[in-house]
């Protein structure tokens, strides 16, 4: 099969042509689902079109509340129905690459023999999909009871069901796939193949075959589980903000100062204990002034400057107003408004160019800990779009309000978020569609928590 890049006007570097499932492989409790929604958000991100196959849900259709008994190899009535649950979902996934132009699948179930891997391999080497097998091994205790406890706080399987009751039922169901459970071995040497072990602590990788899947291996060789929070926030309000100009490397305004002399302690008040934080800043002076505070309280944190993190490039704009951009170049104002994700600056940049230069810290922030960055409007939008899974149309409008700090703490199956206001007031430099104003009151914005 041919996989080749096709460069578009505009709109960034297409994978075309490829079609790959990834079959996850593991007992339950072992993140499987958790790494699935990951890679899905994560390519979304990147405008790669993927879905996830969830053997789970068809089986929920005819059993939606199995006891244990159920996933043992000598119920026979048992493995029936999860061999048509298994078959609905490959179904789905094939047909979802047929009709609907799919480029990664994920078929999130057990997959725990040799004999089930082979049949799904049969089954994509016939319609033309590649397969890349993931996975998930862990015996470290504490992660697979943490993973428990979620399962059976959250999936629809123990709904209304005693917590006790059904944690001892779902680790008898744990049993039942051990007595036939087959790790990916020797023997499956001509599969694609990655190994995670112990979430990230050993990593190995079998033959992988192309830029796609290399793609997706890097990304999952990054994750971890560890606890950990993203704290965001614009730089202070800016000279370049109150004159409502854009781009620039103006110095932050006595406003913007009083943010960045705040910023301690409102980072302070929603760590809440002594965690070691990472600073990171773009080169340009705005955000550097903004966390120079920061940088220099006691807590000794490390700084960070990045390029990437700059703002959008607005180029023959930069320096001007909204206003002036719609005199000087009426056409363009319009073509933002109408598609302000791909609309790219002349001789700038387009919100996607910010995505794919931003994805480096995207893989440096999954690989960290406890990170701060103090950054731009179109930067953030595109860093908080990633973990709140924010549609490409919706991010370049989102409001971001200065002076906020926004905290963003990755769970099992979402992202919690948090907004902390500095009460120092600034100028609002959202601007809605079709707008010129130099300053706008936030609109629909999010509520604070
Ligand atoms: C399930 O029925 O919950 C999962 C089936 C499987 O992947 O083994």
């Amino acid at each position: 099969m041919t996989t080749y890049y096709k460069k578009t006007n505009g709109t960034g570097v297409q994978v075309e042509d490829t079609r790959i499932a990834v079959i996850m492989v593991g007992l339950p409790a072992r993140g499987k689902s958790l790494i699935a929604q990951k890679v899905v958000r994560y390519l979304a991100w990147l405008s790669i079109k993927a879905k996830t196959f969830n053997v789970g849900s068809y089986r929920r259709a005819d059993t939606p509340q199995p006891t244990a008994d159920f996933f043992d190899t000598a119920n026979k009535d048992g493995e029936r129905l999860r061999h048509a649950a298994a078959e609905a979902a490959v179904a789905d996934m094939v047909r979802w690459f047929e009709r609907e132009s799919g480029v990664v699948a994920i078929l999130d179930a057990t997959n725990s023999t040799k004999a089930r891997r082979r049949w799904v391999k049969q089954r994509c080497d016939a319609n033309n999909i590649e397969t890349l097998y993931v996975e998930s091994k862990c015996d470290n205790e504490e992660l697979v009871m943490q993973n428990i406890m979620e399962v059976k706080t959250t999936s629809p399987d123990y709904k209304g069901q005693d917590p006790e009751t059904a944690a001892k039922d779902f680790r008898n169901r744990i049993r039942n796939y051990e007595k036939v459970y087959q790790t990916i071995d020797e023997d499956e040497k001509d599969l694609t193949y990655v190994k995670l072990i112990d979430v990230g602590n050993q990593v190995i990788i079998n033959a992988i075959k192309d830029y796609l899947q290399s793609r997706v291996v890097y990304y999952l060789m990054n994750l971890h589980i560890r606890p950990r929070s993203i704290w965001l926030s614009r730089h202070g309000e800016s000279n370049f903000n109150l004159e409502g100009k854009i781009g620039g490397d103006a110095d932050i305004s006595p406003r913007g100062e009083m943010y960045a002399k705040a910023l301690p302690d409102l980072v302070a008040s929603s760590v809440g204990d002594d965690r070691q934080l990472t600073i990171w800043t773009s080169t340009l002076k705005r955000t550097i002034q903004t966390a120079r505070y920061l940088a220099a309280s006691p807590k000794g944190y490390d700084k960070l400057e990045w390029k990437a993190l700059d703002e959008l490039d607005s180029g023959v704009c930069d320096g001007l107003t909204y206003q002036e951009i719609a005199d000087r170049y009426p056409e363009d104002f319009k073509a933002r408004d109408d598609d302000k994700y791909n609309y790219r600056y002349r001789g700038g940049e387009s919100y996607r160019d910010v995505v794919i230069r931003l994805e480096p810290i995207i893989m440096e922030l999954e690989r960290s800990e406890n990170i701060i960055i103090v950054t731009h409007q179109a930067v953030l939008r595109c860093i908080y779009a990633y973990y709140m899974n924010v549609p490409q149309e919706q991010s370049p409008w989102m409001e971001v309000p200065l002076h906020t700090l926004i905290k963003l703490t990755p769970r099992a199956y979402s992202t919690e978020e948090v907004r902390f206001k500095a009460n120092i007031p600034a100028v609002s430099t959202f601007r809605s569609k079709g707008s010129t104003a130099k300053h706008q009151e936030p609109e629909n914005g999010h509520k604070d928590h």
